[in-house]
């Protein structure tokens, strides 16, 4: 560990804060956190903290979830300006306008939201617990909202349901073509492909493996020894297995596969957070009912 480390190990210890870090989150961030995990993951840890302080290491709908789930504990996310472009594509007066059109469906919604859509939404979810919760619903109908890749791998893996698209995308998983997956095997031919569904459904079509982060991490850390893998998400996931999975051999399906707002989260960040308290999430009264309630039934299902 590195001096800034130990010092923010410390006044995590000292203050009672809770580290939490999404898998795109830089190595260096990755290492002093408590939990490491995917966004359903965090949510979930930071729903069942005792401690009276949690620190997002991560974007704002994560931050804002933790505080949704557990609004008693302070929540600093050290990069206040982390945000998440899928996100801003989808207003509340869109979620009014599809309902309007579609009385009746159900609106299922990504985590990646604000909490106003969130409030807007009969249910949340994440990408690791979209299928089983679009199983779950009693509605045929689902308006799911924003991201249209990952709604079309739903729709593909629960064909009794009928899923209505939004057209959010995330840009940096949007940006993979089949091309890419084509030129990826070319290159490493004994190699199985893995992908994130938030790509496109044609570059899930060329895949052999899809899922969120942590079910990619955990498919190709329990592989057999030897194995080799092109990861189609971001690139913490293989800096990540490089350490977890070293006898495996892992490529980055796409030069350039950076989150770069989740790579805005800075050592010197996280140390002034505990240090000051800065930057405290709060979520507007008028929608946290709401979301919450929405949290909370992903949780639940
Ligand atoms: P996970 O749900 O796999 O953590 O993904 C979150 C995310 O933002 C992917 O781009
Ligand atoms: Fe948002 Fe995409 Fe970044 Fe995930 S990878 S936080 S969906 S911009």
């Amino acid at each position: 560990m590195t001096e800034i480390q130990r010092q923010i190990r410390a006044l995590a210890a000292q203050k009672g804060a809770l580290i939490l870090s999404h898998f795109y989150q830089t190595m260096d961030i990755q290492a002093v956190a408590d939990v490491v995990g995917d966004s359903f993951e965090l949510a979930r840890r930071a729903r069942q903290a005792a401690q009276p302080i949690i620190v997002l290491c991560g974007v704002r709908f994560m931050a804002e979830s933790a505080k949704l789930l557990n609004p008693d504990k302070t929540v600093l996310l050290p990069a206040p300006d982390a945000g998440c472009p899928m996100a801003d594509m989808v207003a509340p007066e869109d979620v009014d306008a599809l309902r309007e059109k579609h009385p009746g469906a159900a609106v299922m919604c990504y985590v990646n939201s604000s909490a106003a859509v969130k409030a807007k939404s009969d249910v949340c979810c994440t990408s690791s617990s979209a299928v089983r919760i679009a199983r779950a619903l009693p509605q045929r109908d689902i308006l799911f909202l924003p991201d249209q890749n990952l709604g079309a791998y739903v729709a593909a893996q629960v064909p009794e349901k009928n899923l209505i698209l939004f057209d959010g995308y995330c840009p940096i998983h949007h940006a993979v073509r089949p091309a890419d997956v084509l030129a990826a095997r070319a290159a490493h031919p004994d190699a199985r492909v893995v992908v994130h569904p938030e790509c496109r459904p044609d570059v899930v079509a060329l895949a052999d493996f899809v899922g969120s982060t942590a079910e990619l991490l955990a498919h190709v850390e329990n592989s057999p020894p030897g194995g080799i893998f092109v990861v189609g998400t971001e690139t913490g996931v293989v800096e990540r297995l490089r350490q977890t999975a070293p006898d495996k051999t892992v490529y980055l399906l796409k030069a350039g596969f950076v989150c770069p707002n989740m790579k805005k989260t800075r050592l010197s960040d996280l140390l002034r957070a505990l240090e000051t308290g800065a930057e405290a999430v709060e979520v507007d009264a008028t929608v946290a009912a709401g979301a919450q309630r929405a949290l909370e039934r992903m949780v639940a299902l």
